[in-house]
């Protein structure tokens, strides 16, 4: 890989971060034949939960040194930063956790914790970013069309120390053509089962660059569960949608291999009684708290511990929603999720309407799951 005089310089720098930074760029550019580096606009980090990490990530991340050179987001934690209280957290997990974000910060990362970061100033079409949390990979690379690879936690501290990455993989226009059709002849009726489709044909299709064909045009927020399940299941980091997503006409899809897939093959996921029922993987965007809010607000108040996660950004741009659903013992937390937080483990059975929480909590939470759509959870919710 070609190294410009500066860059070159940075595998000599005194700054251990730098240096190291460097050093995992370009084994990287080495493992995956990139020509050069690329600048990015931006990166996402991702493994901050002190669940997730334990006192090695804490002291991995205590020891780095240095400044962010572009802007640097942070995933979910394992503890909503204010009301960690409410959630059953103890001192001891907190103060270990606000020392990984603190750690960060001084890194100049910006407090986003959150795996929604294409919510707010969201990159555009061709730009190159360096972000590491599956479902926002596929987001940004699908559904805005920048472009970046599946980034580990650290590649994408290393590409925010440096400023830039490897040019290979999505980066390049000729990795991003679809290699496969998913002809979708069943009617999508709810996001669950979009969700749901992307669960049950990710191992299928994980080093895939799927082109979805569906009967109608679909909401971003249900394309966004199907892309969260997919990288959940497998490797999925881009897809193309017919009629919709921004490059899905930008390749010929002749000759392709095709899976068809009516609604048998969607089927139904866990019948475990809830006693918890938890929204937001991936973090929830604005209108799945007001559609939310109009699935109960003639209801009264949930008779079932009921969670929703979002982005602290979002909890600060609409107050009125997060009180509205509060009116109705929901409570809406930030900066964590029903997965990488310790907090699930308290509860036996929690219903979920996401299939990467339907993949993820029986391995790391070690709770049973009952899947539903949103308008399923509510009823659950008041049974
Ligand atoms: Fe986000 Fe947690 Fe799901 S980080 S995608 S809400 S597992």
């Amino acid at each position: 890989m070609h190294l410009t005089k500066e860059e070159e310089k940075l595998l000599c720098s005194e700054n251990p971060t730098i240096r190291k930074s460097m050093e995992i760029l370009v084994a990287l550019g080495e493992i995956f034949d990139a020509d050069k580096l690329i600048g990015v606009n931006s990166v996402q980090i991702s493994g901050i939960s002190y669940q997730n990490i334990g006192d090695a990530g804490l002291e991995w991340f205590e020891g780095l040194s240095g400044r962010f050179v572009v802007r640097a987001m942070i995933n979910p934690a394992g503890l909503d930063l204010k009301r960690w209280k409410e959630m059953g957290i103890d001192e001891g997990f907190y103060r270990k956790q606000m020392r990984i974000v603190n750690a960060l910060l001084k890194l100049g990362a910006e407090l986003s914790l959150t795996c929604t970061p294409y919510y707010f100033d969201p990159p555009s079409l061709g730009d190159h970013i360096a972000w590491a949390e599956s479902n926002a990979v596929v987001y940004a690379n699908s559904i805005l069309g920048a472009r970046t690879n599946r980034e580990s936690g650290i590649s994408a501290l290393a590409a925010g120390i440096i400023g830039k990455t490897p040019n290979y993989g999505l980066h390049l226009d000729e990795n991003r053509k679809p290699s496969i059709l998913v002809d979708v002849k069943a009617e999508i009726e709810n996001e669950a089962m979009l969700s749901l489709l992307g669960y049950k044909i990710g191992e299928k299709i994980t080093s895939e660059v799927p082109y979805f064909r569906f009967r109608k045009k679909l909401p971003e927020d249900w394309l966004k569960l199907l892309g969260a399940s997919l990288a959940a299941k497998g490797n999925t980091a881009l897809f193309h949608v017919e009629n919709q997503t921004p490059e899905w006409d930008g390749f010929s899809i002749n000759g392709l291999e095709k899976l068809e897939i009516d609604k048998a093959e969607i089927g139904v996921e866990g019948q475990c009684n809830p006693d918890l029922i938890a929204l937001g993987c991936p973090h929830f965007s604005e209108k799945e708290l007001e559609y939310l809010l109009k699935l109960i607000e003639d209801k009264g108040k949930v008779k079932k511990d009921f969670w929703v996660f979002t982005s602290r950004k979002l909890v600060e741009k609409r107050p009125d929603l997060v009180r509205k659903l509060e009116e109705h013992n929901i409570k809406v937390f930030s900066d964590t999720c029903m997965v990488v937080s310790p907090a699930t483990e308290n509860y036996e059975c929690v219903m979920v309407n996401s299939g990467k929480a339907l993949t993820y909590l029986p391995k790391l939470r070690k709770v049973d799951v009952r899947f539903g759509g949103m308008k399923e959870c509510v009823e659950v919710a008041f049974s």
